[in-house]
C-alpha cells in the first residue's frame, strides 16, 4: 500500500469513528432534520398557493413533476435524510437506555421536558401521517376521486368530503409543530449555534418555524372547512 493509499484509508476509518460516535449521530440527526425542516417550509409556502387559485398550485406542482430530475433528486434526499434521522435517533435512544437501565426516582414536570418527553412517541405517530398522506395525496389510494396531476381539486375532495382527513390532519398538524420546537432546538444546540437558555420560551428560531409550519399547513384543511379555498366552476384538470 503506499502511503497516499494508508493516509486515505486512516482518514476514511476516522471518519467512521466519528459517524458512529454520540457526537457523530447527533450532528447526522441535526443535518437531515434541518434538510426536512427546509422541505416542509417549502411544501408549506406551495400549499398556501391554493388560497391564490387552484392554477397556481397546480402549476408548481406540474412544474415539479415535468422535471423528473429535480422531483427525483428531492425525493432521494428525503427519503435518505428520513432514513439517517431514524435510525440516528433509535441508535441513540439506545445508547442513553444502555447508560440508564433504571431510570430517574423523581422528575420535575418543566415545560421544557414536555416536548422532549413525548417526542419519541409523536414520532412513531409523524411516521404514520407521513404515510398515510403519501397514499392519500401522492397516490391517491385513500382519496375516492382523486385527481391525478390536480392537488387543489384533491385537497378539496379530501377535506370536504372526508372529515376523518380534516381532523387527522388538525391533530397532526400539532404533532409536527411540537416534533419542530423540540427537533429545531435540539438541532441548533447541537451544532452549537446557540448558547444553552433555561427559558424554554426563549428559543426564537425554534419558536417562530414550529408555530410559522403549524399555522401555514393548518390553514389549507381550515380554508376548505371554511369554504375559503373551495371548487372552482369547471372541476377539471389542468395539467
Ligand atoms: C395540512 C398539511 C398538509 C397538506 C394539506 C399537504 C398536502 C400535500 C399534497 C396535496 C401533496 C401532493 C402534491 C402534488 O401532487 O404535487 C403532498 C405531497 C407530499 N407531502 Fe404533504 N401536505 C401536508 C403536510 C405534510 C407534512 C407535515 C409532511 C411531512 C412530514 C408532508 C410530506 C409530503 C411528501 C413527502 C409529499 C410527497 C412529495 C412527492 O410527490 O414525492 N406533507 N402533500
Amino acid at each position: 500500500m503506499t502511503a497516499a493509499a494508508k493516509a486515505g484509508a486512516s482518514r476514511r476509518g476516522r471518519l467512521a469513528t466519528f459517524a458512529s460516535s454520540t457526537v457523530g449521530r447527533k450532528i447526522a440527526m441535526a443535518v437531515s432534520g434541518l434538510m426536512m425542516a427546509g422541505f416542509l417550509v417549502i411544501h408549506m409556502t406551495a400549499n398556501l398557493l391554493a388560497y391564490a387559485g387552484p392554477e397556481h398550485i397546480n402549476a408548481y406542482s406540474r412544474f415539479l413533476h415535468n422535471v423528473p430530475e429535480l422531483l427525483w433528486g428531492a425525493r432521494i434526499a428525503l427519503l435518505a435524510a428520513l432514513v439517517v434521522h431514524v435510525t440516528s435517533a433509535i441508535l441513540l435512544t439506545r445508547v442513553s437506555a444502555t447508560a440508564r437501565p433504571v431510570g430517574y426516582d423523581q422528575r420535575e414536570a418543566q415545560v421544557a421536558t414536555i416536548a422532549a418527553r413525548t417526542i419519541r412517541w409523536l414520532s412513531v405517530l409523524l411516521a404514520l401521517f407521513i404515510v398515510l398522506h403519501l397514499l392519500h395525496f401522492t397516490t391517491g389510494t385513500l382519496l375516492p376521486g382523486f385527481a391525478e396531476g390536480d392537488p387543489y381539486a384533491n385537497l378539496v375532495n379530501a377535506f370536504s368530503t372526508q372529515r376523518w382527513a380534516a381532523a387527522f390532519y388538525l391533530v397532526m398538524m400539532v404533532v409536527v409543530g411540537l416534533h419542530l420546537y423540540h427537533g429545531t432546538w435540539s438541532a441548533i444546540r447541537t451544532l452549537g449555534l446557540s448558547r444553552p437558555r433555561r427559558n424554554p420560551f426563549s428559543r426564537p428560531v425554534a419558536t417562530v418555524l414550529a408555530v410559522a409550519l403549524w399555522l401555514g399547513f393548518t390553514a389549507v384543511p381550515v380554508g376548505v372547512l371554511l369554504g375559503l379555498v373551495g371548487p372552482r366552476p369547471s372541476a377539471t384538470a389542468s395539467r
